[in-house]
């Protein structure tokens, strides 16, 4: 089959920088309009590139809703490089019939590992320790400084059994011989609860018995806010909360008291409500680690995770290894494959 000439090949946007010999794969089906640095785009810009692309690869920092899409008459498919996707509005886009998709799967390890190291930074001191040696406070070794809390054996809570809430599991029950709990909307099957040692409970008993909490749900309206000052009420003062998936789930002004009047031990956060910024009560406590949005940030999983949002872009608009084969079937498509399980 001839190569189509460059006038008549879609046109496609890629939103932030992501790895320029992954990008350049779309450039054997596309016109591409790359972004050769990180970016931050109005919601006019980003409706402003849509127009005249038959597709983009985008990231959570671009939010795309109608508005957006009101004059990208051209517009099929949406690749968003993350397995959330709470920038895009599913809705809005299948409503035009323009395709979602997102990128599970391949960073479920990954994501895993860090919200493992957190909760092991929170229970067991490590920034504040850090911060307090390079301080110069350490003056001498004394038996009490930074006492915190034990991980191997105690009790794991997790609200949100999605991959990576199971690969979270998996690691606390066989690693560190922790008993797991969970909170789910419905339960895991058997056999998942059996891999991964893991008990389905109510939300209530899950704030009241977990030792170490670890919020890895979606973000929707719904879940907004799911742990605000009554959640924090019920657990433990001696627990450690983790969040590694978006920041709105928790009330940070909320969490802000609870980890200043010592009602909760300490959490640690890789994502914020507003961030970039962040809560200027939460960069003034200790007891809290932070972190940038890292969860991802291996580079290996960084460029799956790349690799898989053009794949999915180059099949979704009807490319393929094979020209002339039908389409890739597409992974993690919105409209397919059930994408609320992170
Ligand atoms: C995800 O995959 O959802 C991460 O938060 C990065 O986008």
């Amino acid at each position: 089959m001839p190569a189509p000439s460059a006038a008549s090949r879609p046109r496609v946007w890629v939103s932030q920088p992501l790895f320029d010999d992954i990008v350049a794969r779309l450039g054997e089906h596309f016109e591409v309009g790359a972004t050769a640095q990180v970016t931050v785009w109005s919601p006019a810009q980003v409706a402003a590139k849509l127009r005249g692309c038959d597709g983009a690869v985008v990231t959570l920092n671009e939010r795309i809703g109608t508005a957006e899409i009101v004059q990208a008459s051209s517009l099929r498919a949406i690749a968003n490089v993350g397995v959330g996707y709470d920038n895009l509005d599913v809705e809005a886009l299948r409503a035009r019939g323009i395709v979602a998709s997102n990128t599970p799967d391949v960073l479920t390890e990954t994501t895993a590992d860090m919200g493992f190291a957190l909760l092991m930074a929170a229970a067991r001191r490590i920034t504040e320790g850090e911060r307090w040696l390079r301080d110069g406070r350490w003056t001498q070794w004394s038996f009490d400084t930074l006492l915190g809390s034990d991980v191997h054996g105690s009790t794991l809570g997790i609200l949100g059994m999605g991959r990576i809430g199971q690969a979270i599991a998996r690691r606390g029950a066989h690693g560190f011989g922790m008993r797991v709990l969970y909170h789910n909307r419905s339960r895991l099957p058997e056999r998942i609860e059996r891999n991964s040692r893991a008990a389905r409970v109510d939300f209530d008993t899950l704030l009241r018995e977990s030792d170490h909490l670890v919020l890895v749900l979606p973000y929707s309206p719904a879940t907004r806010h799911v742990i605000d000052s009554t959640a924090l009420a019920k657990m433990k003062p001696t627990a450690t909360l983790t969040n590694i998936a978006r920041g709105g789930l928790i009330d940070e002004a909320a969490l802000a008291d609870a980890l200043a009047s010592g009602r909760l031990a300490s959490a640690a956060l890789d994502v914020f409500e507003g961030e970039p910024a962040v809560d200027p009560r939460l960069l003034a406590l200790d007891n809290v680690v932070l972190t940038p949005h890292v969860g991802s940030a291996s580079l290996a999983t960084r460029r799956a995770m790349a690799e898989l949002a053009v794949d999915n872009l180059v099949a979704a608009l009807g490319h393929g290894p094979r020209a002339g084969d039908p389409p890739t079937p597409i992974a993690g498509t919105i409209p397919g494959k059930d994408t609320a399980k992170r």
